[in-house]
């Protein structure tokens, strides 16, 4: 079986740091989409706004940059200045589910509108020299929204499109819902890409076993917690041994590079908390070290914490 893994965005975790240091230990994915870029009313964005997506943070894991936006006229000098940095494909976040976004239209707040979703791809799609990708969830209130959408999206060219098969209200609680997810296929003409809670081997087998004409996996959570997920899904064997050992250098280069670009220890502190969150659902007995990490005060006290774990009481669950 040939298919695809992407790395999902999520903001706050898998920047361009994450990335390359995910690439200097693991492998198994093919690319990512970055966490959103908000769209700006200036027609350039400055290299800061863009820091995420320079080529030169990018040498190692092939990239598209998404947008968060609601108006074709703040979206196409971004995707055009993201074209002239090399990118030929963009995303368009159709599914972020925080209420502040939503509120405002944006991600999937704009599920519930699609005159206005037909609109913005009337305009921005003859508009910018890049494909575009979209990256859904199933509706912002209700999972049938889905089917007002795709035969829009069958109107225009798109390269592919990303299914969360959750609502935006939903957030992360209950399952995926699969039955909805199954019905997608049936009503588009687009190539479209599974994500959502792919957070094991068998999961994925499931998943396969049952959407056969899916090529391209997208994982988040799952591989934030256990990078060694992607290549045991594209070995379609879980024999890794001395995970442990791997995971510490990986933790390590991850928490030095982060520590180069963060001001102050406060930022770094709570960007490694973050992680922890997920970090350690991969060990036994992780809430042990998730609480003690979260709450920690000091970056000094917390660097103890860790390296006394890793010394000697990390075991790996999985
Ligand atoms: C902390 C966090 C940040 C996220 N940031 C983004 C984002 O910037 N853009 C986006 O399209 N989705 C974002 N997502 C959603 C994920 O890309 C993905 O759709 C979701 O986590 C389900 O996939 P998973 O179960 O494999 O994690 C985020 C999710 C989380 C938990």
């Amino acid at each position: 079986m040939s298919f695809k893994l992407y790395l999902a965005p999520l903001r706050g975790f898998t920047d361009y740091i994450y990335r390359n240091a995910f690439s200097r230990h693991f492998d198994g994915f093919d690319e990512a989409v970055t966490p959103f870029i908000p769209t700006l009313k200036t027609i350039r964005a400055k290299p800061s706004h863009l820091k995420d997506v320079l080529p030169e943070n990018n040498l190692a894991m092939p990239v598209v940059p998404q947008i968060i936006g609601n108006n074709h006229e703040n979206f196409i000098p971004l995707a055009r200045q993201l074209s002239d940095l090399g990118y030929d494909t963009v995303n368009w976040n159709l599914g972020c589910p925080f209420p502040m976004v939503a509120k405002k239209q944006r991600g999937s707040g704009l599920l519930p509108h699609p005159d206005r979703i037909d609109r913005f791809l009337e305009k921005t799609i003859p508009a910018i020299p890049n494909r575009l990708s979209v990256k859904i969830r199933l509706g912002r209130k209700r999972p049938d929204e889905v089917f007002q959408l795709l035969p829009i999206f069958n109107r225009y060219h798109l390269k592919e499109i990303i299914i969360h098969p959750r609502t935006g209200v939903q957030m992360y609680s209950g399952e995926p819902d699969l039955d909805t997810f199954q019905q997608c296929l049936e009503a588009t003409d687009h190539q479209i890409i599974y994500n959502g809670d792919i957070n094991d081997l068998e999961t994925f087998k499931r998943l396969a076993g049952r959407f056969k004409g899916i090529e391209h996996w997208m994982i988040g959570r799952g591989a934030i917690i256990n990078p060694f997920l992607p290549s045991i899904i594209k070995a379609g064997k879980d024999n890794y041994t001395g995970r442990v050992e791997k995971f510490r250098h990986f933790y390590e280069d991850l928490f030095g590079e982060y520590q180069k670009v963060f001001a102050g220890p406060g930022h770094l502190l709570e960007r490694m908390k973050g992680f922890w969150f997920y970090f350690s659902q991969a060990f036994e007995d992780g809430r042990k070290i998730r609480k003690k990490v979260h709450r920690t005060l000091k970056l000094d006290r917390y660097m103890e914490i860790v390296e006394h774990f890793f010394d000697e009481n990390a075991k790996w669950k999985r």
